[in-house]
């Protein structure tokens, strides 16, 4: 008998069928996300779920007893409960890698939007206000030879600072938990502690995960640290930044401005303030939103996940 997996949200034909050929499987192919009461009921006797950033938690995993797998079809895996997942000996996987290349370009697409005022201006012409005596609106800041500081320095974070080093010319401060000599040596970047990173930076780029170490790492504090010209960019997770703190850096212009993939609450509410803010750009959590990249996530999230019901060690088991 084919072990039993469930699907929760639509996934490519060719992935459904490389699953297929070693699971009985079920997707939700209805709206997303698919209703709490549906997923309990659909994954009461399965052995492995395939899903996009599913909150696993205790009440889910004593819902499901046999399952043996989460394949989280995305990176960030901070909605799993580790603990409780280690204790049923349920696996975790994720999809690092094929990511990564991706995201450091929209992490460029940001600091390029910010600095130049892309959003503002591309608006400006398309609302028919283009006079030739708004120049001085359109002066924004060079990328080129200035200096990006990010905290975090993972897989995605590399990407990022190749080319900032090699295509920008900039001058790149890092910090992280595990520094990388290595990268120093290769991109020239230079380790940094955080409260002299945000001093010394013109672009504070967030590149790490969300735990609980890192929840809400940014804040009022640190906002006042960075130089008034600054701007504040973040793809990684929302909940890394006190969100009402940098809403209150943006009003008081302690920085200069924001570029923003990712919020508190996805999607963010309408009336959030960031919003209305024409220094601040935003975009609805595209970081690895290519045709390419996301093909290559699904069909890793469903390695993963025929690896783990079949008893083979799953090549992207979470590390923690
Ligand atoms: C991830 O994989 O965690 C990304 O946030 C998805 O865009």
């Amino acid at each position: 008998m084919k072990p039993k997996v469930f699907i929760s949200e639509p996934v490519p034909q060719e992935v459904e069928e490389y699953i297929s050929k070693f699971c009985d499987y079920k997707i939700w192919k209805e709206k997303y996300p698919i209703p709490k009461e549906i997923l309990y009921k659909e994954t009461k006797d399965i052995d492995g779920l395939m899903t996009p950033k599913g909150v696993i938690t205790e009440e889910f995993l004593e819902n499901s007893p046999n399952l043996k797998i989460v394949s989280n079809i995305a990176v960030g895996y901070e909605a799993f409960d580790i603990k409780a997942m280690k204790e049923r000996k349920v696996l975790g996987t994720h999809t690092p890698y094929v990511l990564d290349e991706t995201v450091a370009d929209l992490a460029f697409g940001l600091i390029l939007m910010t600095a130049r005022k892309l959003g503002e201006l591309d608006q400006y012409v398309k609302s028919g206000k283009w006079h030739k005596s708004d120049n001085q609106k359109f002066l924004g800041q060079d990328v080129h030879h200035s200096t990006l500081g990010m905290i975090g320095m993972g897989r995605i974070g590399e990407k990022v600072a190749r080319r900032a080093t090699f295509g920008f010319n900039m001058n790149v401060l890092y910090h992280t938990r595990n520094r990388r000599p290595q990268l120093e040596e290769s991109y020239g970047i230079k380790y940094s502690n955080i409260e002299s990173l945000l001093e010394n930076s013109d672009f504070v780029l967030l590149m790490l995960p969300l735990t609980d170490a890192t929840y809400q790492l940014i804040g009022q504090e640190q906002f006042k640290l960075m130089k008034q010209s600054a701007f504040f960019i973040n793809c990684s997770r929302g909940k890394i930044v006190d969100e009402k703190a940098l809403i209150h850096a943006l009003e008081t212009k302690e920085i200069s401005g924001a570029g923003l993939d990712v919020f508190e609450v996805e999607p963010v509410d309408k009336d959030n303030p960031l919003l209305k803010m024409q220094n601040v750009v935003t975009l609805p959590h595209i970081g690895s939103a290519t045709e390419k990249t996301r093909f290559n996530m699904v069909m890793k999230a469903a390695e993963n996940l025929v690896a783990g019901v079949t008893n083979q060690v799953p090549p992207d088991v979470v590390d923690e």
